[in-house]
């Protein structure tokens, strides 16, 4: 099985990545995250990403698809694979064409999750992270169900750098310029599966699986 979850900033990719992964048992590849442990760990990749990050830009084109490639190409993806938020340019999009038929797969289907993008600033600025597990959850939507702001292991939750109403408002602008002609590129190769994200997170995923019970 090998997706695409396609989305803009807040429209619950990572949130769903997490439930279709547990279900399908595929790798879940999300370059934010990647980025995100690149600059935990401080490696040039991590330095070279932040300033773009912070500042709501994205990343640019070559060192993403560079990461993109080496990740598909481990044995782990050889069942399939769940792409959280790549690509998100049509640069990225051809370049990923060509990696996988390097590879010899090809993808199944590209799930659009979304959103009006009036409710995606709420989501943003309320989200907060496990810094443990890597668990999402917000405020008002999705609270975690422990006393007070943790996660179930105990560990406070942290808001993300990029979530400040800043720089999710940057981050909004870009995003939404770059996903019609993303969109426009699966809908003529027919790929394209739309789901409506803003429904109860659960509802969503129903959406989604009773799609990916018809692959295989
Ligand atoms: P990335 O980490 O991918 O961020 P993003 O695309 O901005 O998306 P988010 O992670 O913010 O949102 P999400 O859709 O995963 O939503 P979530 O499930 O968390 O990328 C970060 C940065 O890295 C980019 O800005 C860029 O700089 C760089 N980057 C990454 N990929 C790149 C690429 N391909 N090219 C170039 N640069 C790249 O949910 C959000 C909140 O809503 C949570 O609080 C959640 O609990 C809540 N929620 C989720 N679903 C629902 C629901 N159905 N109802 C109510 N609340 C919900
Ligand atoms: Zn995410």
């Amino acid at each position: 099985m090998n997706l695409i979850l396609m989305g803009l900033p807040g429209a619950g990719k990572g949130t769903q990545a997490e439930k279709i992964v547990a279900k399908y048992n595929i790798p879940h590849i999300s370059t934010g995250d990647m980025f995100r442990a690149a600059i935990k760990e401080g490696t040039e990749l991590g330095k070279e990403a932040k300033s773009y990050m912070d500042a709501g830009n994205l990343v640019p084109d070559e060192v993403t698809i560079g990461i993109v490639r080496e990740r598909l190409s481990k044995s782990d993806c050889e069942s399939g694979f769940l792409l959280d938020g790549f690509p998100r340019t049509v640069a990225q999009a051809q370049a990923l064409e060509d990696i996988l038929s390097s590879l010899g797969k090809n993808l199944d289907y590209v799930l659009n999750v979304d959103v009006p993008k009036e409710k995606l600033e709420e989501r943003l600025t309320g989200r907060r992270v496990s810094p443990t597990s890597g668990k999402t959850y917000h405020v008002m939507y999705n609270p975690p169900k422990q006393e007070g702001i943790c996660d179930v292991d105990g560990s406070e939750l942290v808001q993300r750098d990029d979530d400040k109403p800043e720089t999710v408002r940057k981050r909004l602008e870009v995003n939404i310029e770059q996903q019609q002609p993303l969109i426009d590129f699966y809908t003529d190769k027919g790929y394209i599966r739309s789901i409506r994200g803003d429904q109860d997170i659960n509802v969503v995923f129903d959406e989604i699986d009773e799609l990916l019970k018809g692959i295989h």
